[in-house]
């Protein structure tokens, strides 16, 4: 149960992959958890399982964030105290093919949620934003105060967000702004009950694995062998979902002690390689995962590694999970 009073949390995107493992953490913590999702990547029934496992109720609002009239009622008629911001599109490699969906869909969300929540009197703001936002970095574990410079539409999204919000924040000093820079989230929550399910084809390796492991897939396409890393392949810093999402729940319970604006990388701050975390997959399962190493992918990086010391110290956030355990997880998560 939380120490902090309890919030009514308005989740947007709330029956996405992170979306439902954060209102796991959320009822856990004693908070109550609001939902709207437009099932542009998830389903209605997303949600069925979270009421189960907790045994609490969950109001979900099938609409569009960026209806900015149905943000503010459902703030009004729920008693919203914060909003976790999370309806995005999130696909890399489509943001580049499709960059006025991206731009449109994402920063219009963001702007309808602000602007909704201003006018409902609801100031405490949490923003999904993303390692991306990084680009290619000077160096490994990469700080909060590194530079900032992505690559792709979908993480100028990230990163034009992120300065909108700071600009939103230093407005009115009733805002209390967070923004959590996740590395790549993996892993389920330990029922095995609740899963990352993506629309088509997986574009994160995770997924893609989970794919080749229940035989879907004859094969993971490695994408490069001749990077800089321990074994030639690309380093990520994974870390398991539910140590993400109960950083949420940190970060919103120390906005009683915060002014404005603050950024926070949640990650664990140890690599592994693509080909470890195949290990890790075969280790999980007892299976062989087939592979092939291709050309390297368009737009990838050697290496990104959190620096998680700022989240560590200054929300008191750890992370428990290791990467093994978050292979089981996302196995057992796995019709199979
Ligand atoms: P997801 O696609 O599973 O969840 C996003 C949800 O938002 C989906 O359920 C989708 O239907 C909904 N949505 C999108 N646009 C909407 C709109 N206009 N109105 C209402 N609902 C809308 O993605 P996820 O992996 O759970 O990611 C959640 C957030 O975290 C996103 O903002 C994403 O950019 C960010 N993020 C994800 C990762 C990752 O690797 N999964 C990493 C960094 C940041
Ligand atoms: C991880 C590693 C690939 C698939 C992306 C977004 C980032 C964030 C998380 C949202 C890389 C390799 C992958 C495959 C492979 N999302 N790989 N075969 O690229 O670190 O980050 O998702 O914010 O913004 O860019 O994650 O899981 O796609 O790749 O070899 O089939 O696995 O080359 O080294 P990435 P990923």
């Amino acid at each position: 149960m939380t120490t902090s009073a309890p919030e009514t949390v308005l989740v947007t995107g709330g029956a996405g992959y992170i979306g439902s493992h954060t209102a796991i953490a959320l009822i856990n913590a004693g908070h109550n958890v609001v939902v709207i999702d437009n099932y542009v990547n998830s389903k209605p029934d997303a949600l069925d399982v979270v009421q189960e496992l907790t045994g609490t109720d969950i109001v979900v609002i099938e609409g569009d964030v960026r209806d900015r009239a149905l943000v503010e009622k459902v703030i009004v008629e729920h008693g919203v105290t914060a909003v976790i911001h999370m309806a995005a599109l999130k696909a890399v490699g489509e943001s580049v093919e499709m960059p006025l969906e991206y731009y449109g869909n994402n920063l219009e969300s963001a702007i309808s949620v602000l602007d909704a929540m201003k006018a409902a009197n609801c100031w405490k703001f949490v923003f999904s934003s993303s390692a991306t936002v990084y680009g290619d970095p000077e160096s490994n574990p990469i700080p909060e105060t590194a530079s900032i410079g992505a690559t792709n539409p979908y993480g100028m999204t990230k990163e034009m967000i992120e300065v909108i919000i700071r600009d939103v924040a230093a407005s009115d000093d009733r805002w209390k702004i967070t923004s959590l820079r996740y590395f790549n989230p993996v892993g389920a929550h330990e029922s095995g009950q609740v899963a990352e399910a993506p629309v088509g084809r997986p574009n994160n390796l995770m997924p893609m694995v989970m794919e080749v492991a229940t035989g879907k897939r004859e094969k993971v396409m490695v994408f490069g062998d001749d990077y800089p890393t321990v074994d030639g392949t690309g380093v990520r810093d994974y870390i398991h979902v539910m140590d993400l999402v109960e950083g949420h729940v940190a970060a919103l319970e120390h906005m009683s002690d915060q002014d404005g604006y603050e950024v926070f990388n949640l990650g664990q701050g140890r690599g592994a390689s693509v080909l470890e975390l195949i290990a890790g997959v075969e280790k999980a399962t007892g299976l062989t995962i087939p592979y092939e190493v291709a050309g390297r992918r368009a737009g990838d990086i050697a290496e990104c590694v959190a620096d998680p010391t700022r989240a560590n110290e200054v929300l008191g956030w750890q992370t428990t999970r290791s990467i093994d355990q978050a292979c089981v997880d996302s196995w057992n998560s796995q019709a199979h």
